[in-house]
C-alpha cells in the first residue's frame, strides 16, 4: 500500500507540545499507537498543565486520581485505567493493559498493582502548586470544576489510526469518580476502518450519550469528521433541552486523514500537526458556527 501522509491532532493549546512528541514518532515511520502515547506523556509529565498527570487536579480528598485509555486501530485492542493513584503516566499503563492484560479496564488499587508489576514508579503526584490550589478550594463555598483533558488522534504512514485520552478528571471530584476519558465509547472511540473521536469537557455529559462512539458511527454512515462532531453536540443540546451551562468538545479524524473539531462553548481549540506544520485551530462553536 502507498505511504499515507501522517497526521496527529490533540485537544487544547497544550496539544501543540504533545503533537511535537507524536510527530517525532510519525515522521520516522513510527506507529500511530506509539505517537499518541508519546504525545500524551508530554502533557502528563508537565506540572504546569494542571488537569492531566503529574500536578493534576486533586479530588475532594486532595488526592490526584488519574484516568486514561488507548485504542489501537491496527489491532482493535484497547486498554484503560481509572482512579489510578501515584503513577504519573496512566496512558502508558493503559497501553500495558492493552498489550499484556486479558482485560480492558483496571481501576484503583488493581490498576496501581498492575502498574507496579510492570515497573512503573510510585510517587506523590501533588506539586506544591496543586497542594496550595487544594487548600484554597477547601476555603471556598463552591470549588472550581476545571477539566481540560488531553485527547490525541493520529494516523501513521501505513494509514493506521490510534487514539489516547488522559486526565486527572474534574477538579474536586468525589473520590472514586470515573469520568468519560477512560470509558471506551464515551471519552474516546476508534474503529481502524473508519476513524476515531476523542473529547474533553464534563465527562458525565459525554458518558450519557456514548459520545465518541456516536461520532464514529456518524462517520461510518458517511458524515465528515466535522459534521459528525457537530451532530453529536446537537444531540447533547437536545437532550438538555437547549440548556448548555457546561463545556463539551470533540475532535475527530477519519481514515482518509480528514479531521474536525467542535465545542458547545467558546474557547475550545485543538492542535493539528500535518505536512510539517503544527498549528492551533478553533473548534466550531454551537450557536455561532452551527446550530
Ligand atoms: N473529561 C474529563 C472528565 O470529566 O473527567
Amino acid at each position: 500500500m502507498a505511504k499515507q501522509n501522517p497526521i496527529i491532532l490533540s485537544t487544547w493549546n497544550f496539544g501543540l507540545q504533545a503533537n511535537q512528541a507524536g510527530w517525532s514518532v510519525l515522521k520516522e515511520g513510527g506507529a500511530a499507537l506509539d505517537a499518541v502515547e508519546a504525545a500524551a506523556s508530554v502533557t502528563e509529565n508537565d506540572p504546569s498543565i494542571t488537569s492531566v498527570g503529574y500536578g493534576g487536579y486533586p479530588n475532594e480528598d486532595g488526592v490526584i486520581q488519574l484516568d486514561a485509555a488507548v485504542i489501537d486501530g491496527k489491532t482493535g485492542r484497547m486498554g484503560s485505567v481509572a482512579a489510578l493513584e501515584g503513577i504519573r503516566n496512566p496512558c502508558a499503563v493503559a497501553r500495558k493493559v492493552l498489550e499484556k492484560n486479558k482485560h480492558i479496564y483496571l481501576v484503583g488499587e488493581g490498576a496501581q498493582n498492575f502498574a507496579l508489576k510492570e515497573g512503573f514508579q510510585l510517587e506523590n503526584l501533588n506539586t506544591p502548586q496543586s497542594a496550595q490550589w487544594y487548600a484554597e478550594q477547601l476555603k471556598k463555598r463552591s470549588a472550581d470544576q476545571g477539566h481540560d483533558t488531553i485527547g490525541v488522534l493520529a494516523r501513521d504512514e501505513e494509514g493506521e489510526l490510534a487514539t489516547a485520552c488522559t486526565t486527572s478528571g474534574l477538579a474536586m471530584k468525589w473520590a472514586g469518580r470515573v469520568g468519560d476519558s477512560p470509558i471506551i465509547g464515551a471519552g474516546l472511540y476508534l474503529d481502524g476502518k473508519i476513524g476515531g473521536a476523542v473529547g474533553t469537557g464534563v465527562g458525565e455529559r459525554a458518558i450519557e450519550v456514548c459520545a465518541s462512539f456516536a461520532i464514529v458511527e456518524f462517520m461510518r454512515n458517511g458524515m465528515s469528521p466535522q459534521n459528525a462532531c457537530e451532530e453529536l453536540l446537537r444531540r447533547v443540546v437536545n437532550r438538555h433541552r437547549g440548556r448548555i451551562d457546561f463545556q463539551l468538545a470533540f475532535i475527530a479524524l477519519n481514515r482518509e486523514g480528514r479531521f474536525g473539531g467542535a465545542a458547545l462553548q467558546e474557547g475550545f481549540e485543538y492542535a493539528v500537526y500535518a505536512g510539517d506544520e503544527n498549528a492551533l485551530r478553533p473548534g466550531a462553536v454551537y450557536g455561532r458556527d452551527f446550530q
